[in-house]
């Protein structure tokens, strides 16, 4: 049995500008992603027949958040591997377990993660020798943020997200994430974000905040970190407001629900304001779980 244990890193959207609803389904997007060190670890093992399993291990802090991560062929993780041994013309199975540490439907990617690092696990444990772009055209048909975990770093997303482009990016950053203790379904957001807005402008990237990841200008990044989905995801649900608020209050530069949330991630000017924040945080409502983390952080890499 060959077996490879690979990090599979969460994403923030410093930027998520949100265009018109295509006829397929999805919004046309101008994003900004960065990959952070917070991550889940997916090891995956070679079988000797066709079988594909998966087991999850999660650290629950309030509520049974694994129930919430499928163990059946709905998995994206499964999907991925099922996708990957389709397109290489093989019938070789695997064994998939997953540690969660990324909030699940929490708006920072943690199933699309899962799916980039089991790629490349089956890609090594099956020898199948596919390079990085080869894997990225697969990912794309899992999700639209599937793209971007395997390439990580910092990059911009267009189209639905998928298709990714480097960007240039100096020096590290602290956040702040506050874990909302209830998931958010990402369609409902998007199909609150069609109702809030009808209308929607062709999406961009703020000039500013590619300038301020250039000069690696923390304060400017502050200023210019946006989210088009925030107001979808603060009207279903109210308290994130207040969530806000108090990581603001407490000394974080900036504050923004992340992707589709409910996450919220908080922008540190110096990771010693990292104690006084986390503590408030605690007390906000509807708030799970405090993680203090750095990005950015590489794609879905194998560790061992
Ligand atoms: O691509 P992914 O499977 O992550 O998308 C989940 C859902 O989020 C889609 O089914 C769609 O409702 C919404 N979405 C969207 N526009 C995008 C990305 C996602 O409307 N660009």
């Amino acid at each position: 049995m060959t077996s490879t244990v690979v990090r599979a890193p969460a994403k923030i959207n410093l930027g998520l500008s949100v265009g018109p609803l295509r006829d397929d389904g999805f919004h046309e997007l101008a994003t900004v992603y960065m990959a952070l060190d917070l991550h889940d670890t997916v090891r995956v093992s070679s079988r000797d027949d066709d079988q594909v399993t998966v087991t999850v291990q999660a650290d629950v802090q309030e509520g049974d958040e694994a129930v919430a991560v499928p163990l059946g062929p709905d998995n994206l993780a499964v999907r991925a591997v099922e996708l990957l041994r389709t397109a290489a013309g093989i019938t070789d199975g695997v064994d998939l377990a997953i540690r969660k540490v990324i909030p699940v439907a929490g708006g920072m990617a943690g199933g699309s993660s899962d799916a980039a690092a089991a790629l490349v696990g089956a890609n090594h444990v099956w020898g199948l020798g596919w390079d990085r772009e080869a894997l990225a055209d697969l990912a794309a048909e899992l999700g639209s943020d599937v793209p971007f975990l395997l390439h990580g770093g910092v990059g911009i997303g267009t189209g639905r997200g998928e298709k990714i482009s480097p960007v240039l990016s100096r020096g590290r950053y602290g956040f702040i994430v506050a874990v909302a203790s209830e998931g958010l379904s990402t369609p409902s957001v998007y199909a609150e974000f069609d109702r809030l807005e009808p209308e929607p402008e062709p999406p961009r990237i703020a000039p500013e905040l590619m300038a301020a990841l250039r000069g690696h200008d923390t304060e400017r990044l502050g200023e210019h970190l946006a989210n088009d989905l925030e107001a979808a995801a603060l009207s279903l649900r109210p308290e994130l407001d207040r969530v806000l608020q108090i990581g603001v209050d407490a000394g974080a530069l900036a504050g923004i629900v992340s992707g589709s949330g409910p996450t919220c991630v908080f922008l540190l000017e110096d990771d010693g304001d990292a104690a006084l924040l986390t503590t408030a945080l605690w007390a906000a409502p509807g708030c799970a779980d405090v993680i203090h983390t750095h990005g950015p952080a590489a794609g879905a890499r194998i560790v061992s």
